[in-house]
């Protein structure tokens, strides 16, 4: 017993810990946490803007429909309307990307996968690591390499917000530490929330029913117990007369 509790101690320093060490040791990148909570409202509504600004022109999010992200995230219908529905979308419709597949295919040599469940088959860690670790390469056809996926079809559509940043590898081939080459838009700190937000909505996107769950929970077991209590009121009132 106490062996576990000064596990789960050096588990709840380690976390922290790691997220401090990116500045000073991106070497240790594969431990980055995204850190994102489903709870915060504004940084759901921040990531649907990312999304919608960034990323849908590849990636769709088939199984989740405009209306239901505008209900959970309390997002007004006029305001999704006019800065989240793309025009020629109607709020009714699922979240799906214009590029046509043939066209994905022609010029990434792949279909961009949609996203509705990459946090829940990779985790929200790695999207988080994924978006962070893109870096120039002049012998990627796109310009930019990935260490959380080497060789990526994928370019590094944020770079006018995060800069493009070289690796530098150790003689045994080792990532060591990311340079900045070209600086972005943002500070690392903004960057780091920006990435946040967009894995944040993503891990939403993922299951939707994740954040009405705890609430059902509490009048089922509301319900449970009125329940429980007309059972008991019940059985008073048959067996009265029995002695
Ligand atoms: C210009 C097109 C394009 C845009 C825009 C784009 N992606 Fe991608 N994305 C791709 C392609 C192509 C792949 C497939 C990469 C591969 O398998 O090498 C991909 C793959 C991914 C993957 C899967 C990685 C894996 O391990 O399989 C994630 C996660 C992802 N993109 C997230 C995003 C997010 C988040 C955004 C918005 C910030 C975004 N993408 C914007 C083209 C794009």
């Amino acid at each position: 017993m106490r062996k576990l509790a000064i596990i789960m101690a050096a588990l709840a320093l380690g976390a922290p810990a790691a997220f401090a060490a990116e500045g000073g040791g991106a070497a240790a990148w594969q431990q980055w946490h995204a850190g994102n909570e489903l709870g915060d409202r504004a940084s759901l509504q921040r990531g649907a803007r990312n999304f919608m600004n960034y990323c849908v022109g590849c990636h769709s999010l088939k199984y989740v429909r405009y209306q239901r992200v505008g209900e959970d995230l309390g997002i007004a219908t006029d305001i999704m309307k006019a800065n989240l529905v793309p025009s020629g979308a109607k709020i009714t419709d699922y979240v799906l990307t214009a590029m046509p597949a043939s066209l994905a295919n022609a010029s990434f040599g792949i279909v961009p996968p949609d996203l509705s469940l990459i946090t829940r088959s990779k985790g929200s860690d790695y999207v988080y690591q994924f978006l962070k670790t893109f870096y120039l390469d002049p012998k990627a056809t796109t310009g930019t390499n990935n260490l959380a996926l080497p060789g990526t079809a994928m370019p590094h559509v944020l770079s006018d917000l995060q800069g493009l940043q070289r690796a530098v590898f150790g003689k045994d081939g080792r990532f060591e530490k990311f340079e900045t080459d070209v600086a972005g838009q943002e500070s690392a700190a903004e960057y780091d929330s920006f990435v946040r937000d967009t894995v944040n909505f993503l891990e939403y996107a993922g299951e939707p029913a994740k954040l009405h769950r705890a609430t059902i929970g509490v009048w089922v077991v509301l319900y449970l117990l009125l329940f429980t209590a007309i059972a008991w009121l019940l059985k008073q009132e048959y067996w009265k007369d029995v002695h």
